[in-house]
């Protein structure tokens, strides 16, 4: 049986990974740290309690003791790293906790994890060889995309984040980075467009789109509504790190996108025509629409080639957003319908 430490689990994307990971790996037992932040909901992992290769350990991934103590208790092989602050909108309002969770935290991680499986730079304990890190990381490293639909982000695209998420989230796969160059260390990266799916925290723009909806309230929309994003739906990522966890080249960073770009206007336009056919009310659901003041300094466009985990790894998304989009509104609806 393998111990594989996963962080960062009752978040989002953690949430919609380890059932799916734990149903394929039978010879695999998760160990599960989060801090349970704002962001952290443990019903999000409800269908997991009672699986006898499922453990949930409360506590922050900075806490270097708690960590050391996890990788010897366990004797952790393997990391998959998710644990982060992951708002924009918050790390405008207060960086410094996006550094010391996403920079200092990964630093904690990995150090822990280089000093738990080797005995100097490059040097594996014997039986070790095979343990990675797994480092999940974000396409806002890359900055911002001008609006030629060619122009698409890729693992060469130079690092320029703009806002202090991305600025933190680039910090620590520079990090992960380094640790492999100087260490030897077994890592991969991966970099990934927006997520939308079940279990999503009530900030992001797709909850918050469904549930102001069905409440008769406005809607709201950032700008003018043409910013772009690539949109990935949850299981597909879940896969996609599947795939570079077990087949990727060590050292390499791989980038996750659904070739599903869109406008903010064209995704609450497709949920508001969605919920008039399920949910109708009096008028249609377009009418809350409601544009209010931009975020500062937010990106215009972000789009993914992924054709390198495609070609090489054999990856490919199995939702396209008009099929991912209906089973997420089925999901909320059951949430928000309660
Ligand atoms: N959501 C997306 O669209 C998206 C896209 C690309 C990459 N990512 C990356 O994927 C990862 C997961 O994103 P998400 O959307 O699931 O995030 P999330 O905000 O939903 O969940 C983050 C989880 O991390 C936990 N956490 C926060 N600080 C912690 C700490 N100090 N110690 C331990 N746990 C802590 C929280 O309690 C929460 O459960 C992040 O690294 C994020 O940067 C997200």
């Amino acid at each position: 049986m393998k111990h594989i430490l996963l962080t960062g689990t009752a978040g989002f994307i953690g949430s919609n990974f380890v059932p799916y990971f734990l149903k394929k790996y039978p010879d695999y037992t998760l160990i599960n740290l989060d801090l349970l932040t704002y962001a952290g909901n443990l019903e999000n992992l409800s269908e997991c309690v009672g699986n006898p290769r499922y453990k949930f350990i409360q506590g922050d991934i900075c806490n270097r003791e708690l960590v050391e103590f996890i990788f010897r208790e366990y004797d952790i092989r393997g990391v998959i790293h998710f644990a982060a602050e992951s708002h924009v909108d918050n790390s405008i309002k207060n960086p410094g906790v996006f550094v010391e969770t996403n920079v200092n935290g990964t630093y904690t991680l990995i150090d822990v994890a280089y000093k738990h499986w080797l005995t100097k730079p490059s040097l594996y304990k014997k039986g070790y060889e095979t343990c990675r890190f797994h480092h999940i990381s974000t396409d806002e490293v890359y900055g911002t995309l001008s609006l030629d639909p060619s122009d698409l982000f890729t693992e060469k695209t130079p690092y320029a984040p703009n806002s202090p998420y991305s600025a933190s989230k680039a910090s620590s796969d520079m990090i992960v980075r380094a640790y492999h160059e100087t260490y030897g260390i077994d890592t991969v990266i991966t970099n990934c467009s927006n997520n939308y799916g079940p279990k999503q925290h009530d900030e992001k723009l797709i909850p918050t789109i469904i549930r102001n909806a069905l409440a008769g309230r406005p809607i709201p929309i950032y700008g003018d509504g043409k910013n772009i994003r690539d949109w990935l739906y949850v299981l597909d990522h879940c896969k996609g790190i599947d795939s570079v966890y077990h087949t990727g080249k060590t050292g390499e960073t791989y980038n996750i996108g659904g070739r599903n770009e869109r406008t903010n206007l064209q995704i609450v336009d497709s949920i508001c025509t969605i919920l008039d056919a399920k949910v109708p009310m009096e008028k249609s659901y377009k009418t809350l629409i409601t544009f209010v003041e931009d975020r500062a300094g937010h990106d215009r466009r972000y789009a993914i080639d992924a054709t390198k985990l495609e070609r090489e790894l054999g990856w490919r998304a199995d939702e396209t957003f008009d099929t991912g989009i209906v089973k997420t509104i089925e999901w909320y609806l059951k949430k928000y319908q309660k």
